[in-house]
């Protein structure tokens, strides 16, 4: 499924290339996060030709709560409801279930919540939410984990891990005696947990491994550690991940945090960061973020940056863009969306051919304070 193309010289940024039957992704790449079976604001094409996403996110969580499992199953899953043809892959609802779920409950069975929809009750085991993937027809499931929060208690992360090394066996376990239901391939990832302690992101590491997935994700990051931990935590947690396997790090991040990642050994990252923060007016360009919002571009008559391959920034000046994002527009979401989509799959692109050319170690720190710098 996975081949590691090259690896850089003076850091341990990999060049990788991962098969699915919905198409071949180059890594390392960014998943745009399509929640709901759609990336807020942009259409599938626009994903597709001008984005150029290889590969989008949807969420078990959610999709399983609206439109629900019978209606994605009769449409004949995901990828046929919403229209997408290329590869996705979805989260478990491990996380949602802590972030979003009103009331929770975790046993060893699994979780129990209630929707944030409608306050109706339901349970999540780590063989219920295979099933639910298997019906999603996601080429990439995710196992069901439990995501601590930050800062927590030494023991509670522990235990948290060590009920998520459990869920991950039955998970595998299940994955390992159902099949597809589409009659495309589907891989299934475990996620390292173990919070901000090298110990235990170690002893998960060795289990997640143990367990022979297809790939591994580190979760349990970004969740409100400095920056400067989550760098340390990251490097050091992918020294002991395989090295033929793909290494997603989940819900990361800023453009700079990719630059830094890549340089750590990860190969695939999603955020709701450039689709979100579009929507609240904040561009990033590869000379640093902007918030267009700000009154300096009311009379701003010129594109942001007339060369970049984007919508926004080809056909319309600064002083329309932050009009329409002022005004609520719906056109102002898609422009801003669309064009942070495009910057964090170029920005990608940039990283890959950098590392083709073994030049990454010298190009990757200035960019990233490029990219982080507010303009
Ligand atoms: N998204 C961001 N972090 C996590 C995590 O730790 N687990 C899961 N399942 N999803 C995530």
């Amino acid at each position: 499924m996975f081949t590691l193309q090259k690896t850089s010289s003076k850091t341990k940024a990999r060049l990788g290339k991962l098969t699915t039957d919905h198409g071949t992704i180059e890594t390392p790449i960014f998943m745009p996060v399509g929640t709901l079976g759609t990336v807020k604001a942009v259409n599938q094409d626009d994903l597709s030709e001008k984005i150029k996403a290889q590969i989008i996110l949807g969420n078990t969580y959610h999709l399983y709560l609206r439109p629900g499992n019978k209606i994605i199953q009769d449409a004949g899953g995901l990828h046929k409801f919403i229209g997408w043809d290329k590869p996705i892959l979805t989260d478990s609802g491990g996380y949602q279930i802590f972030s979003l779920a009103e009331i929770r409950n975790l046993k060893e069975k699994g979780a129990t919540f209630q929707s944030h929809i409608d306050g109706s009750k339901h349970l999540f085991t780590p063989e219920n939410v295979v099933g639910t993937q298997r019906i999603l027809g996601s080429d990439i499931l995710m196992i069901l984990d439990e995501c601590p929060p930050y800062p927590a208690e030494f023991d509670y992360v522990k235990n948290s891990m060590e009920l998520t090394h459990r869920w991950a066996k039955r998970g595998r376990e299940e994955f390992l005696k159902t099949d597809p239901l589409y009659g495309h391939k589907q891989f299934q990832f475990g996620i390292v947990q173990g919070g901000v302690h090298k110990d235990l992101r170690k002893e998960s590491s060795e289990y997640m491994a143990s367990l022979d997935f297809e790939g591994l994700a580190i979760g349990g990051l970004s969740v409100g550690e400095p920056t400067d931990l989550m760098y340390e935590i990251s490097d050091f947690n992918t020294d002991y991940l395989p090295e033929n396997k793909p290494r997603y790090l989940m819900g990361v991040g800023t453009p700079a945090n990719l630059l830094q990642n890549v340089a750590f050994g990860i190969d695939m990252f999603d955020c709701v960061m450039p689709t979100r923060n579009a929507r609240n007016g904040m561009i990033f360009t590869r000379n640093g973020k902007i918030n267009v919002r700000n009154a300096k571009w009311k009379h701003h008559h010129k594109p942001l940056d007339p060369d970049f391959p984007s919508e926004l920034c080809q056909r319309y000046n600064m002083s329309y863009i932050h009009h329409l994002i002022r005004s609520n527009e719906i056109l102002g979401l898609q422009l801003t969306s669309k064009h942070n989509l495009t910057f964090y799959l170029w920005l990608m692109e940039r990283i890959r051919e950098q590392i083709k050319n073994d030049t990454y170690h010298e190009w990757y720190s200035g960019m990233m304070q490029t990219v982080d710098q507010k303009i």
